[in-house]
């Protein structure tokens, strides 16, 4: 079925000046990006996306490191997307992602691991709800 997915490119993705090659990967696997933004994160907008993590012992450097410089937040369209990105991620931690991934290409460790992508149906809902207003998503 065709899907919509919350991604972000994290700062250390963004100081590396890798924008471009990483939104590249989205769309040479078939996925559309239908809405993107910059925006440098608050404490309280970081916090608030990943409050399902407050009680993790990473979540202050989780938060720390997300308002740390701009990111881009995008939507991502197409079919079976939320588990495409997630292939083209890679695994959460860099040393285990498996070779040509986003991550194992791209991100140092696992607080700076260049991107996220919503993990299930639920959470991409949630996340893209989070960032942009419906008439800020443009279905092709
Ligand atoms: P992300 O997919 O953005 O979701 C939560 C983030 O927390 C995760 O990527 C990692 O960057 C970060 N993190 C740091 N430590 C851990 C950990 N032990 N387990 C999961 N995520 C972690």
């Amino acid at each position: 079925a065709v899907e919509r997915t919350l991604s972000i490119v994290k700062p250390d993705a963004v100081g590396k000046n890798v924008i471009g090659e990483i939104l590249a990967r989205f769309e040479k696997a078939g996925l559309q990006i239908v809405a993107a933004k910059m925006v440098k994160l608050d404490e309280e907008k970081a916090g608030g996306f990943y409050a399902e993590h407050k009680e993790r012992p990473f979540f202050p450097a989780l938060v720390s490191f997300m308002t740390s410089g701009p990111v881009v937040v995008q939507v991502l369209e197409g079919e079976n997307a939320i588990a495409l990105n997630r292939e083209l991620m890679g695994a959460t931690n860099p040393q285990q992602a498996a070779a040509g991934t986003i991550r194992a290409d791209f991100a140092e460790s696992i607080d700076a691991n260049a991107v996220h992508g919503s993990d299930s149906a639920a959470s991409a809902e949630r996340e893209i709800a989070y960032f942009f207003a419906a008439d800020e998503i443009c279905s092709r």
